[in-house]
């Protein structure tokens, strides 16, 4: 049966980076629904135009488009043997609706590591971190720079700073979050599939945590 993971926590807890190590080693398709928008406003798609105008505020994108969205990237082919959601469910609507199509599957969701981490933290982690637009792979100039500054180490990229993660856009974002998505730890945590770790630590160690976590259940 495949398996379905969700990745919780505010922005900068580190659910990119880690998602990276986990759908490697569980097989899964990593599906960010940031990174969603992202490849829809670098295609300039209506979607993308749309989304922009709500990213750049900080605020969500409505929950019609963003479940229309992901409900149609994990029912593809190469979502069969499960995925790893990234930044998805961010609302209660959103969480409903995922249940409900993973139960028209025959499936649900297995586990939901939650990456637990202050919020000064997570403004020092945002404003230093630098992205691969080509591959997605994520950097922090301080906590995980790339071999060569401003160079991907995957592909040789150049590396980009996300528009939205200007200081005003962050504290937006962590405000946004506490509101509409932090409900979501009861959600998960009454359906008895929530895992936290403590996001704090290093990049590695966290990734033991969540490995650890996920193994008890997938
Ligand atoms: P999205 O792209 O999902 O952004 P986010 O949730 O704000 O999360 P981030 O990507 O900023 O953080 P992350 O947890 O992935 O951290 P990362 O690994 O990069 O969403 C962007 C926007 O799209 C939203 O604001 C919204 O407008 C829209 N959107 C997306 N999904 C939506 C939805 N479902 N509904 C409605 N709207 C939606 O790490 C951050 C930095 O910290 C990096 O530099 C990294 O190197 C560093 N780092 C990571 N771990 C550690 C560690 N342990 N120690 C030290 N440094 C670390
Ligand atoms: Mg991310």
């Amino acid at each position: 049966m495949a398996t379905y993971i969700v990745l919780l926590g505010p922005p900068g807890a580190g659910k990119g980076t880690q998602a990276q190590i986990i759908a490697k080693e569980f097989g899964l398709m990593h599906v960010s629904s940031g990174d969603l928008f992202r490849e829809n406003l670098k295609n300039q798609t209506e979607l993308g135009k749309l989304a922009k105008g709500f990213m750049d505020r900080g605020e969500l994108v409505p929950d019609d488009v963003t479940i229309a969205m992901v409900k149609d990237r994990i029912s593809r082919l190469d979502c069969e043997k499960g995925v790893l959601l990234d930044g998805f469910p961010r609302t209660p609507a959103q969480a409903e609706a995922l249940g409900e199509m993973l139960k028209g599957l025959g499936s649900k969701v297995d586990c939901v590591p939650y990456i637990s981490v202050p919020a000064e933290v997570l403004i020092e982690r945002l404003s230093g971190r630098w992205t691969c637009p080509a591959c997605g792979r994520v950097y922090h100039e301080k906590f995980n720079p790339p071999t060569q500054a401003g160079v991907c180490d995957a592909d040789g990229g150049a590396l980009i700073q996300r528009d939205d993660d200007k200081s005003e856009t962050v504290e937006r974002r962590i405000r946004v979050y506490g509101e509409q998505t932090a409900p979501l730890i009861a959600y998960y945590r009454n359906l008895g599939v929530l895992a936290e770790v403590d996001g704090t630590q290093s990049i590695e160690e966290v990734g033991k945590l969540m490995l650890a976590a996920i193994r008890k259940v997938a």
